[in-house]
């Protein structure tokens, strides 16, 4: 059995051995091959990686993976080193179950789910129950945390302009969502890792999704595999709609993108959102930091810099986990592999983009600037609404727009649609609930949210949602569409 001072030795690209749940794996033929990068990989050399591990791959991946990871067998227990720090998923069991003070404080800390009377609720709950690891992964924007912040304020700057004596009476909600029929103008949209926040991880997304009738968006960093999560849909006896939506980075080697896709189609997911706001990854200082201080070793103030390059030396990239040359000209590969279906660029931050997605004929544009854990000071989802809607309005006649960023509340899903969105992604507003009280506690979201979008119509004196329009918006705090009226065929 390999000690960890033994795996320590094989730390780099010519020998390079990770620990994974207490097993020792010798990856230096998986370096060069790596979905995510060979960084990836390296910068757990030698090393005990099961949290980045389990951040990044669904629980089957260990049991499938490549010929090029060599099983060499269990870490030898012991020998005088520290040990491996807890999986996340462990950490979170145990905070669940211990009966220390601390656990037992965090507990109170959780809002009974009828009392839970919006999204924020469930966001300050998991932000006290949750492990640190997780909590810190969920909540990270990007440096100065501009775009997660302006993302939320600029919702609450839009006022309405309501309409009233019409009968409000009779009420629909129905929308189509890249194709497929949805109760509400709302999908799950995709995010990372979800199994930080509960062990089912996605799956609670999935029955919630199943049984409220909306789509979910499967992030290609899901902590449940495509297959998981289309099986636990297929099977799930309490559905009543749904559908399920795959979202791709695609990785440096084209061969596992063509895989990927081939293998979320033949399981029936129905739309793909093709994220291209990533060609790096955003840095993210809380979660960075985080990892580091958790990491530190005893050598770690000696590490070497990074140097800028030097004329005629190859410029390095740091942080490209997915393929940093993805390009428009690659889009009829994809399109070819991914076949008949719908196609969304997901991450469009200006109008001079969502023109080009329409010229190379996709089928729709998802504005988002992920969360705000991207490109700090990346525009809001309404300014990117507003610029398109001043700019060039045809786009959304001729292409479906979905947005998503910050919507923690029915009227901000309304105030989308009356700028001219189909329907909105929600992403940490749905995962903050399933982190505080799983598969619940994602149907409580959902059914909050529409209770509040029928809510809202109702005010505004509309009954339908092809009945939004620019019209129920007041823009007096956005100086930038003074003249916004211009657009509105509705007046
Ligand atoms: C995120 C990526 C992985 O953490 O989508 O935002």
């Amino acid at each position: 059995m390999p000690s960890r001072t033994e795996v320590a030795k094989h730390n780099s690209k010519n020998s390079c051995w990770v620990v994974i749940s207490g097993i020792v794996y010798d990856v230096t033929k998986l370096i060069d091959q790596h979905p995510g990068g060979a960084n990836a990989i390296l910068a757990l050399a030698g090393k005990d990686a099961t949290e980045d591990f389990d951040l990044f791959h669904s629980s089957d991946t260990i049991k499938s993976r490549p010929k090029q990871v060599i099983e060499i067998g269990p870490i030898a227990a012991g020998g005088g080193s520290s040990q491996p720090p807890p999986s996340p998923v462990a950490s979170f069991i145990a905070a669940e179950t211990s009966d220390s003070r601390e656990t037992s404080l965090k507990m109170s800390a959780k809002l009974p789910l009828v009392a839970c009377r919006s999204l924020q609720d469930f966001e300050n709950t998991a932000l006290q129950l949750l492990p640190e690891r997780s909590r810190v992964y969920f909540h990270t924007g990007s440096e100065t945390r501009s775009a997660f912040d302006n993302n939320r304020a600029d919702w609450a700057r839009l006022t309405f302009r309501p309409r009233v004596l019409r009968d409000s009476s009779k009420l629909s909600m129905r929308e189509q969502i890249m194709g497929v029929h949805s109760t509400l103008p709302i999908f799950i949209a995709p995010t990372a890792s979800a199994q930080l926040g509960n062990p089912d991880g996605e799956l609670c997304f999935t029955r919630a999704a199943a049984r409220m009738g909306i789509p979910q968006g499967l992030s290609t960093y899901a902590s449940k595999s495509p297959k998981e999560v289309a099986e636990c849909f297929q099977n799930d006896p309490e559905r009543r709609g749904g559908a399920l939506f795959y979202q791709l980075y695609v990785p440096k080697t084209k061969g596992n993108a063509k895989r990927m896709l081939a293998e979320a189609k033949s399981l029936g997911y129905k739309a793909l959102l093709l994220t291209v706001d990533n060609p790096v990854l955003g840095k993210r200082d809380e979660n960075d930091q985080y990892k580091e201080l958790a990491a530190l070793g005893p050598d770690d103030e000696k590490r070497p810099y990074a140097t800028p390059p030097l004329p005629g030396e190859e410029p390095d990239v740091p942080r490209a986990i997915h393929d940093p040359t993805l390009s428009w000209d690659d889009l009829p590969w994809i399109r070819k592999a991914w076949g008949n279906g719908p196609l969304i660029l997901k991450g469009i931050q200006c109008v001079e983009d969502a023109v080009e997605a329409l010229r190379h004929g996709v089928d729709g544009i998802y504005i988002s600037n992920h969360g705000g854990r991207q490109l700090d000071y990346a525009p809001s989802a309404v300014e990117v609404l507003l610029e398109i809607r001043q700019n060039a309005p045809q786009v959304f006649e001729k292409l479906d727009v979905y947005v998503d960023g910050g919507i923690m509340r029915g009227t901000d899903v309304v105030k989308a649609i009356c700028l001219g969105a189909k329907a909105v992604g929600i992403g940490r507003g749905f995962l903050y609930a399933l982190c505080s009280h799983g598969t619940d506690g994602v149907v409580r979201a959902i059914e909050i949210m529409s209770e509040e979008i029928q809510t809202t119509m109702r005010l505004l004196g509309v009954t339908d949602l092809s009945q939004l329009n620019l019209s129920f918006l007041n823009f007096s705090r956005f100086s930038q569409a003074k003249d916004i009226r211009l657009f509105s065929s509705k007046l």
